[in-house]
């Protein structure tokens, strides 16, 4: 059995605003947001709309330029940021797996930085293969180049988990796979986020990876947040005439193909 998360996770966002040097216009503008703790929030918009910027202020990869981010309470600024960043699962499109280590010692980075025993960060990587369903024995001792595509953004979600983060950011994590490989991964990491309840939010623009992964959506255009709800309030009740667009003139289709999802939710 995985070892679960141990509760908390949630963040929240105060009239968030980014604004890049130079730049005309912020990247995100005046965002109130919180995402419960063990909640699984998608943000969705088109590309440019400050999806990036968001997420990367959780684990301050990027400053806010206005407002606050709290985890449990706690201002992200109080903390060390790299302290802060292993407590943070992320994962991004290119997976970034290190091409000289072994799948076992990409998954084992953050435990091995937070001086976790051999036999602990073993077991862990072990666990963490078997939930991600690849067989430790095939895979721990694989080069990133032995893997395919779908293979290696599995692992990369291992490696994020591996030191039981409470909050996981994933920022358009399966855009570069292919649509079968991604509509599997989507189902990983589902049945993940309901066996060990950590607090996710991904990163999509994809409105269908949105409406299948999310409790709740959060629709982003021109870095404001226009909408948050569930898929059905979404499909439902869309706020304006940009959500309404995004979810399209089939959200009758939409809606019935929920009421029958591909994964079980
Ligand atoms: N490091 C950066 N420096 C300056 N501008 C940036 C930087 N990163 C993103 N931007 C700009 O901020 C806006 C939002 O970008 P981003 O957060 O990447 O959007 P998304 O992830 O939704 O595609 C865009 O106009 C983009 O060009
Ligand atoms: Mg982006």
């Amino acid at each position: 059995m995985v070892a679960t998360t141990h509760g908390g996770g949630r963040v929240e966002l105060r009239g968030l605003g980014v604004r890049y040097p130079n730049a005309a216009q912020a990247a995100v503008h005046d965002v109130d947001l919180t995402v419960e703790a063990g909640e699984f929030a998608v943000l969705l918009g088109p590309s440019g709309c400050g999806k990036s910027t968001l997420v990367r202020t959780i684990n301050r990869l990027v400053e806010p330029t206005a407002g606050t981010v709290a985890i449990d309470g706690v201002d992200v600024r109080e903390r060390d940021a790299n302290e802060l960043r292993r407590g943070i699962g992320y994962v991004i499109q290119a997976v970034g797996l290190f091409p000289h280590y072994t799948v076992a010692q990409n998954v084992a980075i953050v435990p091995g930085l937070l001086g976790w025993e051999r036999a602990r960060i073993d077991a862990r990587v072990d666990e963490l293969l078997r939930l991600i369903r690849l067989d430790p024995a095939q895979y721990r001792d694989r080069k990133p180049r032995q893997l395919s595509g779908g293979e290696a953004q599995r692992v990369g979600v291992a490696r994020a988990l591996a030191a039981e983060p409470r909050v996981l950011l994933m920022d358009e994590p399966f855009a570069a796979v292919d649509a079968i490989v991604r509509a599997s991964l989507q189902d990983e990491i589902a049945r993940v986020h309901r066996e060990l309840g950590t607090t996710i939010v991904f990163v999509t623009h994809d409105v269908d990876e949105a409406l299948r992964l999310a409790d709740r959506v959060v629709v982003m255009n021109a870095g404001r947040v226009v909408q948050t709800g569930g898929p059905d309030e979404l499909l439902e009740g869309p706020a304006d005439d940009f959500v309404r667009h995004l979810v399209g003139v089939d959200a009758e289709t939409r809606r019935l193909a929920l009421e029958r999802p591909l994964i079980e939710r």
